[in-house]
C-alpha cells in the first residue's frame, strides 16, 4: 500500500491544471481553495470558478480530477465548486493586467457630462441593436456627439447595422474607434478575425469592456449607448461596476413572454443599484397602410406590463418611453447599414424613435451611484 499523498504533491499536479480560457495554471489564479487529504488517500479539492454558471466549469473539474488521480496515493478525488467574491475576482484581473493599476474610464468621473444608457434586453432577437443603432443615428442627426459600444459579446450587430466597415487604428496605447453617420463605434466584432463567435467570459468580457471604456479615444460624448448581450450577464454587472451612473434602457416586446423576461433583466437593477431610464417597447404593431387597422403581431400590452411591474419592483416611476412598430424598411435599413431614423425620417418608426432619443438628451444625467467614484475619507 503506498503511503498518503502530500499537500505538495497534491497543489503540483493541481499547477499542471490550466484555466481553459487564460491559459495558466488554476494555482496562479488563485483558483484553489482549498485540499484536504484523508488518511486513506481520498483527496477533496475546493476550486473558486470565476463566475456563477461558468461555461467551463465541467471541464475544469474533469481537469483537476484527471491531475490530481495520478498522484501516487490518492484513492479518490471530489472537486467542490466555489466562486470567487468580487474581491478575488478583481485581484485576477489584476493579475491578468500584469499588475497594472486599472486605466481610468473617462465617463465614471463624477465630472463626466456624458450621458450612458445601458440598452438591455431579457431575450434576443427584440430589437435591441436595432433600438440602439437608431437612436445613435436620431441623437447624431440632431447634432448630438454619440458613441456606441457594441457590448453583445456573442451577438454583435452593432458596425453592419451602422455600415461601420472600417477597422480601429492604434495610436500608441489608445484605439481610434471608426466613425459611421458621425457616430463612433467600437465592437468586440472588430477585435476578432471573420466571424468567430467569442467564447470569453468572465474576467475577460469585463476586461474587454474596460478596454473599450478606458483606451478608446471617444473625445468628448453628449452621449454613449451600450449594446448589452441579452439577459442578465456578466456584462450588465461589468457595466453597473464600472460605469455606476449609466442607466438602464430596457427593450422588450408586446408579448407576454419576452415582457416577463425582460422584467426579470430590469429587475436586476435593484441588486447593482443601477437607475432604469425607461422601457421601449418594439415591434408593437404592424400598419401595412397609413389608413389600415394596425395588426398586433406579437400581442399587446409588453413594454406598458414591463414599465408597471419594474415601477413596482423598483419603488421609482419608470416611464414607457415609446412603441415602436415593425416596418420592414428598419430591418432593411439594417441590413444596409444605413438606420431608419436617417433614410426615411417621417415614418412612424422613426418619429417614435426620434422622440425617444430627444428623451433621453432631455434628461438631466442620473447621479445615482456617483458617489463610488471618489474614496471614502480614511480608506
Ligand atoms: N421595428 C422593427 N421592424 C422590423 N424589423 C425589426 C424591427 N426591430 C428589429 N427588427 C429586425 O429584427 C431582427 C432582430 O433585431 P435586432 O435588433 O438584431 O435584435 P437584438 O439586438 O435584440 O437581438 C433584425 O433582423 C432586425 O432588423
Ligand atoms: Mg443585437
Amino acid at each position: 500500500m503506498s503511503s498518503t499523498p502530500t499537500t505538495e504533491q497534491v497543489q503540483a499536479a493541481l499547477a499542471t491544471v490550466q484555466d481553459p480560457e487564460i491559459h495558466r495554471p488554476i494555482t496562479d489564479l488563485g483558483m484553489v481553495k482549498s485540499v484536504d487529504i484523508a488518511d486513506d488517500g481520498a483527496v477533496g479539492v475546493g476550486i473558486y470558478l470565476t463566475v456563477a454558471g461558468c461555461p467551463m466549469k465541467g471541464r475544469i473539474e474533469k481537469d483537476v480530477t484527471e491531475a490530481v488521480t495520478k498522484v501516487a496515493g490518492v484513492t479518490s478525488v471530489k472537486v467542490e465548486l466555489d466562486v470567487m467574491s468580487e474581491e478575488q475576482r478583481k485581484d485576477l484581473q489584476t493579475k491578468l493586467r500584469g499588475g497594472q493599476a486599472e486605466k481610468e474610464i473617462p465617463f465614471a468621473k463624477p465630472s463626466s457630462l456624458t450621458k450612458v444608457y445601458a440598452v438591455a434586453s431579457g431575450k434576443g432577437g427584440v430589437g435591441k441593436s436595432s433600438v440602439t443603432v437608431n437612436l445613435a443615428a436620431a441623437l447624431a442627426a440632431e447634432g448630438h456627439k454619440v458613441g456606441v459600444v457594441d457590448a453583445d459579446i456573442y451577438g454583435h450587430s452593432v458596425p453592419r447595422m451602422l455600415g461601420a466597415s472600417d477597422f480601429p487604428t492604434k495610436v500608441e496605447d489608445m484605439i481610434l474607434p471608426p466613425t459611421a453617420h458621425g457616430i463612433k463605434v467600437i465592437s468586440v466584432g472588430m477585435f476578432t478575425e471573420g466571424n468567430t463567435p467569442v467564447v470569453w467570459r468572465g474576467p475577460m468580457l469585463h476586461r474587454a469592456l474596460q478596454q473599450f471604456l478606458s483606451d478608446v479615444f471617444w473625445g468628448d460624448l453628449d452621449v454613449l449607448l451600450m449594446d448589452l448581450p441579452p439577459g442578465t450577464g456578466d456584462i450588465a454587472i461589468s457595466v453597473a461596476q464600472m460605469l455606476p451612473g449609466a442607466e438602464l434602457l430596457v427593450v422588450t416586446t408586446p408579448q407576454q413572454a419576452a415582457a416577463e423576461v425582460a422584467e426579470r433583466a430590469g429587475a436586476i437593477t435593484a441588486q447593482t443599484h443601477q437607475r432604469i431610464a425607461g422601457v421601449i417597447e418594439n415591434m408593437s404593431y404592424y400598419q401595412p397602410t397609413p389608413d389600415a387597422e394596425p395588426v398586433y403581431l406579437f400581442g399587446q400590452g409588453g413594454g406598458q406590463k414591463v414599465a408597471d411591474a419594474l415601477t413596482k419592483t423598483l419603488g421609482a416611476e419608470i416611464p414607457l418611453l415609446g412603441q415602436v412598430p415593425l416596418d420592414t424598411r428598419l430591418r432593411e435599413g439594417g441590413d444596409e447599414g444605413r438606420p431608419l431614423v436617417l433614410t426615411t425620417p417621417d415614418s412612424e418608426a422613426g418619429q417614435v424613435i426620434t422622440t425617444i432619443a430627444e428623451k433621453l438628451v432631455a434628461k438631466p444625467r442620473g447621479l445615482a451611484g456617483m458617489q463610488l467614484g471618489i474614496s471614502p475619507a480614511g480608506r
